[in-house]
């Protein structure tokens, strides 16, 4: 299979990690992904809280970069406890996650904040990783490609990605998430491959092409490699096994062999 997209594996540390356990991380990580020989164009954005971007700032060279787990859509004003992309520029911060299902879900994201928060995140330079995927109920109500296509077109409503600051689709079935519960095979590749669909209509076939499309929920060393070998996988939004250094750079190791 040729690929046309670079590999995409990042990290989502949620609400994990304090300034010790962060820098035991990258005593380990950074020794780790020095010896690897990384012949396939990859990137490795790791997403921590905020409070740790200055110290992750001092410890990422290529082909680690910084992400966030979330960003507002404005660059400053009255907006308490948000944070705004020119702040999260100072640190060099290259990718955003968002509208990710935790944020649905427990904190009345819809999928209009996520287009201006997407939108945003572009004109700042800043590729923005939108998440979309279905909850149980609807996976078995066998509504996965409607919940599916309804996420992306509201969450994309006037962006305009282009090469340059890529825009990044994660896939991620909400009862895969946490779980150790992962999708088949058959419904990674058929949704994926919708994803890229629905991107071509949306924004037209270079983008389309150009969208790395991410599967996450539950992806570990041990699946990844399954996961990878799909059609249209071009990495994984990962959160728990990126926790673990170890664990985390033999998932990266695995995925791109
Ligand atoms: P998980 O989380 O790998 O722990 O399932 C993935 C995510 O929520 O992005």
């Amino acid at each position: 299979m040729i690929r046309h997209r670079p590999f995409l594996f990042a990290a989502n540390w949620k609400m994990n990690m304090n300034i010790k356990e962060a820098g035991d991380f990258f005593e380990k990580f950074s020794r780790l992904i020095r010896s690897a020989d990384f012949s396939k164009e990859i990137d490795i954005p790791i997403a921590p809280p905020f409070t740790l971007l200055s110290l992750l700032q001092s410890k990422i060279f290529s082909p680690l970069s910084l992400a966030v787990q979330n960003l507002h859509w404005l660059n400053s004003g009255a907006h308490t406890g948000e944070i705004s992309p020119s702040m999260v520029k100072e640190f060099g911060v290259k990718y955003a996650i968002l509208g990710h299902s935790e944020r649905r879900q427990f904190y009345g994201e819809t999928s209009s904040a996520v287009a201006m928060r997407a939108k945003s995140a572009i004109e700042n330079e800043i590729s923005p990783i939108v998440c979309v995927g279905e909850s149980k109920g609807e996976y078995e109500a066998n509504r996965t490609k409607e919940v599916v296509s309804e996420q992306l077109r509201n969450s994309l409503k006037g962006i305009e990605p282009n090469l340059k600051t890529r825009l990044v689709i994660a896939y991620e079935p909400i009862w895969a998430i946490g779980t150790g519960l992962t999708a088949t095979s058959e419904i990674i590749s058929s949704v994926h491959a919708f994803i890229r669909n629905e991107l071509k209509q949306l924004l037209g076939s270079e983008i389309s092409h150009s969208t790395q499309i991410l599967y996450g929920g539950s992806v570990k060393p041990e699946n990844i490699q399954g996961i990878i070998a799909l059609n249209d996988v071009d990495g994984a939004l990962v959160g728990g096994a990126s926790l673990d250094a170890e664990t985390f750079f033999n998932l990266i190791s695995l995925g791109i062999k």
